[in-house]
């Protein structure tokens, strides 16, 4: 399989501190990857430089072989990066449905008069479809026209996932898709991992690593920046680099 993404000596500094350091990071087209390491290890900040929320301080980023360093983040939705944050990100005062609708309509074409594109496009077929398949998969169909602020935590974090499948992505980055969820709520948050990772290439940043082993292919361990450790599970989980890291922080939780 080729490489969907990569970065080379990818870097992350905010003032003194260097959050990504060196980073040569790779995920390989249809493969799901967990990235792992201890708290403040700069896994959030390496989604951040992927999808173009910061620019790196040094280093570069190709998606499909072309380089996107540059691009702004709805430059890389619209080549097929999509992700999901850390804390839940939707807009509460917003129906579930005009959520959906408003993340497809980001990835329009540019340059239509904005208010007339946009009344057009949101009744525009096309549209409608993504965003009723993208709830369905997700199963909140029948919560269509409800306020984002009426919807429990776990089925907020599924509206979150359900928009990234409507941009219908080539590459889905998931960070902590799991965190602040009731056991309930995880496993059917893992199911529909399970379901989605077969149809696109999904990496995923998890604490709770024993959730995700069935799901990855691989794991990439980082640790005070640095990507230390890649490989299938058993030889990842098996390093001593990896014990090590999270020796006096956390044990893998696995
Ligand atoms: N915007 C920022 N400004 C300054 N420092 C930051 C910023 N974002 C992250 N950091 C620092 O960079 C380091 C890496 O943070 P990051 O959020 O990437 O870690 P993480 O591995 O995602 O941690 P966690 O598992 O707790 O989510 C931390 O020391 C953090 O305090
Ligand atoms: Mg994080």
């Amino acid at each position: 399989m080729a490489d969907l993404i990569t970065t080379s000596a990818l870097t992350k500094r905010f003032h003194g501190l260097t959050a990504v350091q060196a980073v040569d990071f790779h995920v390989r087209e249809g493969e799901t990857t967990g990235v792992i390491g201890p708290n403040g290890s700069g896994k959030t900040t390496l989604f951040h430089l992927l999808s173009g929320f910061f620019p790196p301080t040094a280093g570069e980023i190709r998606f499909c072989g072309e380089p996107i360093t540059a691009l702004p983040p709805h430059r890389r939705v619209a080549l097929g990066i999509a992700r999901t944050f850390q804390l839940v990100s939707v807009f509460s005062s917003l129906t579930v449905w005009e959520n959906a609708v408003l993340a497809v309509l980001r990835i329009q074409p540019e340059g239509a008069a904005p208010a007339r594109f946009f009344l057009r496009s949101c009744r525009h077929p096309a549209v409608l479809e993504r965003c009723a398949e993208a709830l369905e998969r997700v199963g909140l169909t029948a919560q269509a026209s409800l306020p984002v602020a009426e919807l429990s935590y776990g089925d907020k974090r599924m509206l979150e996932i359900g928009i990234t499948l409507a941009l219908r992505p080539r590459l889905l980055l998931l960070d902590e898709p799991l965190a602040g969820l009731s056991d309930h709520e995880i496993a059917r948050v893992v199911k529909l991992i399970g379901e989605i990772r077969r149809q696109f290439t999904v990496v995923i940043i998890e604490h709770k690593i024993s959730k995700i082993l069935e799901l990855v292919e691989r794991l990439s361990v980082m640790n005070e920046g640095r990507l230390i450790c890649e490989g299938s599970p058993a030889e990842v989980l098996s390093d001593p680099r990896v014990r090590e890291c999270y020796w006096g922080k956390e044990a893998p939780a696995c």
